[in-house]
């Protein structure tokens, strides 16, 4: 209910969800319509786990990558590639070859976003560990180093979990829109998947939380005043826009936003660390807010606008920012092919 700012999964809450339910059990209520019991949360995660690899031959093609090659488009290709090395088997029912595309894309999805990091930066892969959950488990391949091993913390692993959560579902948004309609060709679910990662890339879209880094890079570069970034966005004649502000559906201030400013203030006060940027942001929605041109249009700040200081803080870099939303829009993709 984008008037009064209300979003809800299969009729849950969003805010209910991120305080109380993991990223896996919110793609497991999104794909199947209903939260799992104990038993099928703890079969689907093993399961998760169990497909979390990825076929050894395909770190032949992220090598192949140039070193500054953007993490979406090494991200959207290798999804699209995947059809290839994991081709449809004739003896599986289609019901069976579905639910198994589904989990290996979920896993696998985070699996190589962590390996084309590594990747880039010329560090050896890390593979994945039986032990740890979903989130941790990412955190781990991302950041673990055979000279600093990573220790895992569970209130990142916590933040980890409701930004996935926040961004898994959001009805007919471009790239949404993107992969319902490519897959309405009956393509494979690899390749309509693809085409939802490439929508997902625009600046207008999940390529916002990178933007909006940027944006309050730039303004603390120039001094931190805020009043001529806003000016900008008003004129008609500057393309300009205020990144992380305006959406489509809300006309008021984005729920997910609420929930995301409150954790920047929770894990940067865990790391007892201070961020200029995030003073930036508040500076900016302040004076957006009280902003005519901002009233009038009904512009509030959207999910974006809060997220990228808290992946900051995690030590997400920001050119995965995207990747990040990608990992996490990926039921709610699922679900809408389905
Ligand atoms: N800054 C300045 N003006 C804006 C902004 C903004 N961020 N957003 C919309 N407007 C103005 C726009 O110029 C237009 O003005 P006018 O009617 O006077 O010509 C009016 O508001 C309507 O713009 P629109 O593009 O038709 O609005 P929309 O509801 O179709 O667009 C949006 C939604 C998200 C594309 C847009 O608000 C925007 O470009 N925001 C900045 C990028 C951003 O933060 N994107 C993330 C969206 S949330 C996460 C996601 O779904 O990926």
């Amino acid at each position: 209910n984008g008037e009064k700012g209300i979003l809800r999964y299969r009729g849950i809450p969003v805010d209910q969800l991120a305080e109380h339910s993991t990223f896996v059990e919110t793609a497991y209520l999104l794909i199947n319509g209903e939260l799992p019991t104990r038993r099928q949360l703890t079969r689907f995660s093993v399961l998760l786990n169990d497909h979390s690899l990825v076929h050894e031959d395909m770190r032949e093609f992220f090598e192949s990558f140039p070193r500054r090659a953007h993490p979406m488009g090494i991200l959207t290709s290798m999804v699209n590639a995947l059809r290839a090395f994991y081709p449809e088997l004739p003896e599986r029912s289609e019901e069976e070859e579905i639910n198994v595309t589904f989990t290996r894309l979920l896993s696998k999805l985070r699996t190589m976003a962590a390996m084309s990091y590594k990747i880039s930066r010329g560090h050896r892969v890390v593979y994945p560990r039986h032990d740890l959950t979903y989130a941790a488990n990412f955190l781990n391949m991302m950041f673990d180093s055979p000279v600093r091993p990573y220790e895992i913390d569970d209130d990142l692993v916590d933040a980890l979990n409701v930004f996935w959560i926040l961004h898994a579902d959001h009805e007919q948004n471009c790239s949404t829109a993107a992969v319902r309609l490519v897959g309405s060709a009956r393509v494979n679910l690899y390749a309509a998947i693809s085409a939802g990662i490439s929508a997902l890339w625009g600046p207008l879209h999940g390529g916002a939380n990178q933007a909006v880094v940027e944006m309050l890079s730039e303004i603390e570069a120039s001094g931190g005043d805020v009043d001529p970034f806003v000016a900008r966005a008003r004129d008609r004649n500057d393309p300009f826009r205020l990144m992380g502000f305006g959406h489509r559906v809300y006309k008021t201030y984005d729920p997910r936003a609420i929930i995301m400013k409150k954790m920047c203030d929770k894990v940067l006060k865990k790391l007892k660390r201070h961020d200029p940027l995030l003073d930036i942001a508040r500076k900016l929605e302040e004076v957006a807010l009280k902003d005519p041109y901002f009233i009038d249009h009904n512009l509030y700040p959207n999910v974006d606008f809060y997220t990228g200081i808290v992946l900051r803080a995690i030590g997400i870099p920001i050119n995965m920012f995207t990747v990040m939303f990608a990992i996490g829009r990926l039921p709610g993709w699922i679900s809408q092919w389905k």
